[in-house]
């Protein structure tokens, strides 16, 4: 299964980096596959000091600024136990880890993480429609170089209605904030490819 949640990691001067990515979970997070794409900072991160800290977490704001370039400030942290890293303070669950290997033969590279310490802040806060139409609309936003930018907006338009209908203000802002994104980025070369 992937769960999809936030990575801390750090560069070699200890710069800290939050990134959205969703690792393949094995049991109860007894194992975890890490898939970041070359290159992004989290692999040039991981690839350098082969440690960082994976949050379970239930709000969608931080992933949604993240996923579009907008975390202007960075969310209270505090040291990680048993790696050099951040643990993210608003989270309900946390994950420290050392990356067991590296397999860069594609873009999408592959890390075995091996989890060294794990804590437990608060519950899950619950299901929300809303919440799961900004993580899907976050995810899009990331995608733009990949997928036609019309199907991207057609989706947009299809996960409008959870958020309007069930979401609160932290979901209705963040849902905004990933709709304008979108509509403001130009169609790329790699999408015009793929629709002709
Ligand atoms: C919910 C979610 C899950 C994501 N999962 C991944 C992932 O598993 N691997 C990846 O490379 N990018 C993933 N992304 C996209 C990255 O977050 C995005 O490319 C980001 O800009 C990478 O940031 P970085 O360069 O700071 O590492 C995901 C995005 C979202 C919103």
């Amino acid at each position: 299964m992937i769960v999809e949640g936030i990575v801390t990691s750090v560069d070699t001067a200890g710069h800290l980096n939050i990134a959205p990515m969703g690792p393949v979970v094995t049991g109860d997070f007894a194992r975890l596959l890490l898939r970041p794409f070359q290159p992004s900072t989290t692999f040039t991160n991981l690839a350098a000091t082969r440690c960082g800290v994976f949050h379970v977490v239930d709000r969608v704001d931080m992933i949604a600024k993240a996923a579009t370039g907008k975390l202007t400030q960075m969310p209270p942290v505090e040291p990680a136990a048993m790696i050099d890293g951040f643990v993210l303070k608003d989270c309900c669950r946390w994950f420290e880890f050392t990356v067991d290997s590296i397999d860069a033969s594609s873009a999408r590279s592959r890390m075995p993480l091996s989890i060294v310490h794990q804590g437990e802040r608060r519950p899950f806060f619950g299901f929300n429609r809303a919440r799961h139409a900004v993580l899907e609309a976050a995810i899009l936003s990331t995608r733009l170089h990949l997928l036609p930018r019309q199907h991207v907006v057609d989706m947009i338009s299809f996960l409008e209605p959870a958020v309007e209908k069930t979401g609160g203000m932290e979901e209705k802002f963040a849902f905004t904030m990933l709709k304008d994104f979108v509509l403001s980025q130009p169609e790329t070369m790699s999408s015009l490819h793929k629709t002709s």
